[in-house]
């Protein structure tokens, strides 16, 4: 979901509201860009026609010369970067001063075999005054921005942040350069060929980027070991998740593979050559560079489910109250017990994407990236759908294919339209008919159709329309996975299976901070120990409130509650294991009631005489949820015309009907040097030492907490990381103000990277980062 309104609230209406500290969202212009854009050049339908024309003029002569090459596209987008740099000179370069502010490095004598060392900034801690808030009292943290030539075994890893009490930094680090190390595939999937996998499952066949079976689906690269004194995610782990945590990445091995840093007469999307490219080529080694010119990826996500059908269970996954489904189900168990193999259920990704978004190079690399990972390498276990929001509700997509093709044409790059389903909010006012009744509080003053509102409408009438999905990410444009999907999206997935019922409500109210609450098993006893003390009792299974009014599936006596959970006690903590988790979240699911947040009270369709019903949230729409989950919301809304703001809509659905719910604690880093009880304080502030209630860390006064962080709406970190580690100078945002976003030293980017007494470029471990609003500094003015 777009967020134009969050941040038009939080630079306007509300600043008054926000510290100056935290006014700042973005940089200062890096780079000036000419007034030309990629989609302009790719939706134009004038030039488009001349490029057709050309391109069958060049097809008629290449066919005389018998070396036909597929890709006019590509060049019109190598047209216009070139023009770019002409104007520019260099992209990416300027300003990356080798020695302002440098003093990463303090002495070093050169090229491989010599001895580094590393050593910490000098920090410049403002003097800090009791209106300015708490996380200026503490330094940012350096190891971030530590090369690859300080690569470490994991065993030998010493994270800068956090440390145990008493134990000194890990700066100055001495380092025995030996040259690059050299980056290796890296494999999340299962072993499909290992005779453990096919006993169980069936057989995977392979899939290829190409109708002909010649371009098999390339893997990422990572490399063995962390970066010494790299700080470690304050919040979330990647152990407990299943997450590796011993390798890292770098631009390169993530994206290398699928066209970063190669040109558009070799089939890449030539970013990334603007950067320090040092050792890369070790990603082409085994593919070569991989020509994209040609690849249709809704072509290429069939294809490869066709030829893997057998794998899966297609539809009706869930109990869902249906006549016509329990026939079918029938069937299938049938075909269940007679080939004993197992099948898998099928996931959808649905990336929200719009009309109006402006397409850029490295957007189609992560998306290439997201589709290969998920869909293509997993033998088809992942379909990933855009759901495209055409926001024209004039535009006649329905009733003319050739205004359907213009949309798409205008709007999304070729490649990815043959995964596109429109959407309009015009279209959910049809589907979601009638009367919704009042909204305690509309803050926004938005449309209960509206895309703000109900983000989540579209993806219920998709789930409806797709019984072949048990599962659905929710996903949006300006997120970034830095590592593999499958990865993320597959561990996740089995975590919020293992995780017990009980109390899973409590847990996933709060933050976890495993170097403060130690590990899982701790946190889960801390959890009950406070659940018990807040003289609340714990959540379970469907919650009465007055006004409650039940589905049809429990008018007929139906429930979601798993028979593991039929006895239960305080004992019985394996309810729930095993069941596949309703709903995923990526940040704490908050009692909003009383929080601060400002949308806590956008609940429409309920009786404004009583109390408002309990509700839980969690910020940012991105998660998993079920068939059945997205069930329950549809009906909730054509039926009984019930609707909450989108963050707050599945979670407290989940809530009132009994459906398993987890918020998965993935890493999230902090780029100061935390007091862990202060992170501790901030995040976990609300009620009962929870993210919920009153001194929520969503309170609208303390949301600042999370602009240091690298996964949050307004987050100013998740940027400034991860166009350091695409290879582009930013401004590191330090100074004797404290640090704004946009001051500061201009650090990082090609010359800082490449200069022999420096530590080359970035690698980090995987992380979730968010918002993602520019990548290549040449967009920052479409930005602003
Ligand atoms: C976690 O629990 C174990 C076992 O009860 C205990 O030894 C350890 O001190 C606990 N750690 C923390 C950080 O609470
Ligand atoms: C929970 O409470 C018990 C009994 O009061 C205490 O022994 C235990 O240390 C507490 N555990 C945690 C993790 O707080």
């Amino acid at each position: 979901m777009e967020r134009p309104s969050f941040l038009s609230r939080s630079s306007s209406s509300l600043s008054s509201l926000l510290s100056n500290d935290e006014k700042s969202l973005l940089p200062h212009t890096v780079y000036r860009k000419p007034k030309i854009r990629v989609r302009t050049l790719l939706a134009h339908c004038l030039y488009r026609r001349v490029i057709l024309w050309t391109a069958a003029g060049i097809v008629l002569i290449c066919l005389t010369l018998t070396a036909s090459r597929p890709g006019f596209r590509s060049e019109r987008l190598l047209d216009l970067v070139k023009s770019k740099q002409d104007e520019k000179g260099s992209i990416g370069v300027s300003g990356a001063s080798g020695t302002s502010g440098a003093n990463i490095v303090n002495s070093v004598s050169g090229g491989p075999g010599t001895v580094l060392v590393v050593g910490s900034e000098k920090a410049q801690v403002p003097a800090w005054r009791s209106d300015m808030p708490n996380w200026l009292r503490f330094r940012h943290l350096d190891g971030f921005f530590v090369g690859l030539k300080a690569l470490v075994p994991a065993s030998d890893y010493r994270p800068e942040h956090p440390r145990p009490a008493g134990e000194d930094s890990p700066y100055p680090l001495t380092l025995s350069y030996t040259g690059m190390p050299t980056p290796t595939p890296f494999v999340p999937q299962p072993d499909y060929k290992s005779p453990g996998y096919t006993a169980q499952y069936h057989e995977v066949a392979p899939c290829y980027l190409d109708k002909e079976k010649k371009i098999p689906v390339p893997d990422l690269y990572a490399y063995n070991g962390i970066v010494q004194g790299q700080p470690e995610p304050a919040i979330g782990s990647h152990s407990l998740l299943g997450l590796r945590d011993d390798v890292c990445f770098d631009r390169f091995g993530r994206y290398g593979p699928y066209g970063l840093g190669y040109s558009f007469d070799e089939g890449g999307v030539e970013v990334g050559m603007d950067t320090d490219r040092t050792g890369s080529e070790a990603v082409w080694a085994r593919t070569g560079k991989i020509n994209y010119d040609a690849v249709d990826w809704g072509d290429a996500q069939t294809r490869c489910f066709g030829s893997n059908k057998k794998r899966f269970s297609d539809g009706e996954m869930q109990s869902q109250p249906s006549p016509t489904a329990s026939a079918e189900h029938a069937d299938q168990s049938t075909l269940h017990r007679e080939r004993q193999k197992k099948k898998i259920p099928r996931t959808a990704v649905m990336v929200r994407v719009y009309t109006g978004y402006q397409w850029t190079h490295h957007a189609v690399l992560n998306f290439r990236a997201m589709i290969s990972e998920l869909a293509l390498r997993s033998g088809g276990e992942y379909t990933v759908h855009f759901l495209l929001h055409v926001r024209d509700n004039n535009e006649a997509i329905w009733a003319d294919p050739v205004t359907a093709q213009r949309v798409l044409d205008d709007n999304v790059p070729a490649e990815f339209h043959s995964i596109c389903t429109f959407w309009t909010e015009e279209q959910m006012r049809l589907i979601y008919p009638g009367q919704f009744g009042r909204a305690f509080t509309n803050p926004s003053s938005g449309d209960i159709h509206g895309v703000y509102r109900s983000a989540h409408m579209p993806l219920q009438h998709f789930a409806m329309s797709h019984p072949e999905y048990a599962y659905f990410w929710n996903w949006e444009l300006d997120m970034r996975w830095l590592g593999n999907y499958y990865e993320l999206f597959d561990r996740l997935g089995k975590w919020g299976k293992q995780e017990s019922r009980v109390e899973a409500w409590e847990r996933s109210a709060k933050y976890y901070i495993p170097k403060y609450h130690g590990d899982w098993a701790n946190f889960t006893a801390l959890v009950h120990n406070e659940t018990r003390a807040s003289g609340r009792p714990a959540v379970f299974g469907p919650v009465a409130f007055a006004g409650r009014a039940p589905l049809r599936s429990e008018l007929s006596g139906q429930s979601f509650i798993p028979p593991s959970c039929a006895s239960r006690n305080d004992a019985a903590a394996d309810c729930g294991v095993g069941e596949d988790a309703d709903l995923i979240t990526l940040n704490p699911l908050f009692d909003a009631d009383e929080s601060g947040w400002i949308f806590a009270s956008d609940v429409t369709g309920y009786n404004t005489n009583l109390p408002q019903p309990p509700r839980r949230c969690a910020i940012i729409t991105a998660s998993r949820l079920s068939r059945r989950l997205l069930a329950v919301m549809h009906e909730e809304n054509w039926r009984l015309h019930h609707s909450m703001f989108s963050e707050m809509f599945p979670a407290t659905m989940a809530l009132h009907h009994g459906l398993k719910a987890v918020y998965a604690p993935h890493p999230v880093s902090v780029d100061r040097e935390w007091d862990l009880d202060a992170v501790d304080a901030a995040f976990n502030g609300g009620r009962d030492h929870s993210s919920g209630g009153r001194g929520s860390p969503f309170d609208l006064r303390n949301e600042h907490n999370h602009k240091g962080t690298s996964w949050y709406y307004h987050s100013e970190f998740a940027g400034l990381l991860w166009r350091r580690w695409l290879g582009y100078a930013q401004y590191d945002g330090r100074g004797p103000n404290g640090g704004r976003s946009g001051e500061g030293t201009l650090r990082g980017g090609k010359r800082e990277e490449e200069r022999a007494e420096g530590t080359g470029r970035m690698c980090l471990q995987s992380m979730l980062v968010h918002p993602i609003k520019w990548e290549h500094p040449s967009e920052l003015e479409d930005y602003v």
